[in-house]
């Protein structure tokens, strides 16, 4: 299955379960103080939660542009280090405002991912909410005993406070959740160590692929919780981790949703992507063909670089991409504005707003990789001239 095809599933899916589908938001928020990007697919969503606006429909579904570079939800460090963390990913989220809550959200997760996906139900584990006396809130056992219907329990893993009870911000919507992870591992590493034993411990192939959250509460300013009017749920799903469990591959770097832009860059630059973790060639390739990503989009949707607050932010991927193939990969004139044309390519069927942005977006890119490379020439120029003025600075008080 294409990328586009498992999207189009997931969305297909939720509309056959009575789901009003709506675009993505943009990335970039202007109107919560609280946050500067779409961190998650509930940010579009907050006042529904909070009870101050009134929803368009009980039930949502969509796939939603995330950014996480900022605040509480912050991955910027393993990008490209990593095969599955990215600056923007796209999230697939279903929503019940004050309709149904754990039973559904849980039956409607295991019937898309074994029934329609069809992964194979022994790859998939899941997490509750084990409870956390400092805040007062008991073990999730509602969705422990909703999981069971589908699950040995053996398979059901209990989590705390970090990972099983998910928060927007320092302040907002937040409840248990539940998540579900996939192994995807040959059977070889699944005799030697069972799957168990890696959720949550940061194996590439064993993943959190869905989080469910069932929305109770929210943190206000002070840090204490209070209850929402209603219960809502609140799912997301990571598509690129998706697509790399459905396409059999052990890298999202190796789905489709990143082939077409490493093609560009091979082609650009002449190095050869070999998926090897930590060499920093391949890193360069991951770092840039994210980061591109999460900057187009950014401009797509409004925000230029700038030296402030979260055009900042967006000059700085863009900078940390330069300053990536400008030491790994040779690269030392603008060619990421040309990741562009490629990106539109895959994604403007969806997203229309690169398809319209497009000149706009590359011409930024080409602008700011310009002046960078610029700044990176000079600094470098300045080292130089020190080093060799302490060269000869040593050599007059060294005895020759
Ligand atoms: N808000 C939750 C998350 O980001 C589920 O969508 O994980």
């Amino acid at each position: 299955m294409t990328s586009q095809e498992i999207r189009q599933q997931f969305l297909d899916f939720f509309k056959s379960k009575e789901h009003l589908i709506v675009p993505s938001a943009p990335i970039v928020l202007k109107d919560d103080p609280t946050l500067m990007f779409s961190n998650s697919g509930m940010t579009q969503f907050k006042d529904y939660f909070l009870g101050y606006k009134e929803p368009k429909a009980p039930r949502i579904a969509d796939t939603q542009k995330c950014l996480r570079v900022s605040g509480k939800h912050n991955d910027l460090d393993d990008v490209g280090r990593d095969t599955y963390h990215h600056t923007m990913f796209e999230m697939l989220g279903n929503w019940s405002f004050g309709d149904y809550f754990k039973k559904e959200a849980i039956d409607f997760a295991w019937e898309l991912l074994t029934e329609v996906y069809k992964i194979p139900k022994e790859n998939l584990y899941v997490t509750i909410f084990e409870g956390d006396a400092s805040e007062n809130l008991e073990r999730d056992q509602a969705a422990y005993d909703f999981w069971k219907a589908h699950i040995s329990e053996d398979r059901i893993i209990n989590g705390n406070k970090k990972d099983n009870f998910w928060e927007m911000g320092e302040s907002g919507p937040c409840g248990p959740c539940s998540e579900i992870h996939v192994d995807l591992r040959s059977e070889e590493e699944k005799a030697k160590t069972p799957g168990v034993q890696l959720i949550n411990q940061d194996h590439p192939q064993v993943v959190e692929i869905w989080n469910n959250v069932f929305m109770e509460f929210n943190r206000k300013a002070d840090g204490t919780l209070e209850k929402l009017p209603a219960q809502h749920v609140d799912t997301g799903m990571g598509f690129e981790r998706l697509c790399m469990a459905l396409q059999g591959k052990k890298s999202n770097y190796d789905t489709d949703v990143f082939t077409p832009l490493i093609a560009k860059v091979e082609e650009l630059s002449g190095k050869k992507y070999e998926g090897i973790l930590e060499n920093e060639k391949d890193i360069a390739i991951r770092v840039v063909v994210d980061h591109i990503r999460a900057v187009a989009f950014a401009i797509a949707d409004g925000q230029l670089p700038s030296n402030g607050g979260a055009g900042y932010v967006i000059r700085r991927i863009l900078r940390r991409a330069i300053s990536y193939s400008y030491r790994f990969l040779d690269m030392k004139e603008p060619f990421l504005y040309e990741l562009v044309a490629v990106l539109k390519n895959q994604m403007g069927a969806f997203f229309p707003e690169i398809v319209k942005q497009e000149k706009l977006v590359t011409e930024v890119i080409k602008e700011e990789e310009n002046s960078f490379l610029k700044t990176i020439e000079s600094g470098l120029i300045r080292v130089e001239k020190l080093i060799q003025q302490t060269i000869s600075e040593t050599k007059k008080v060294l005895p020759s």
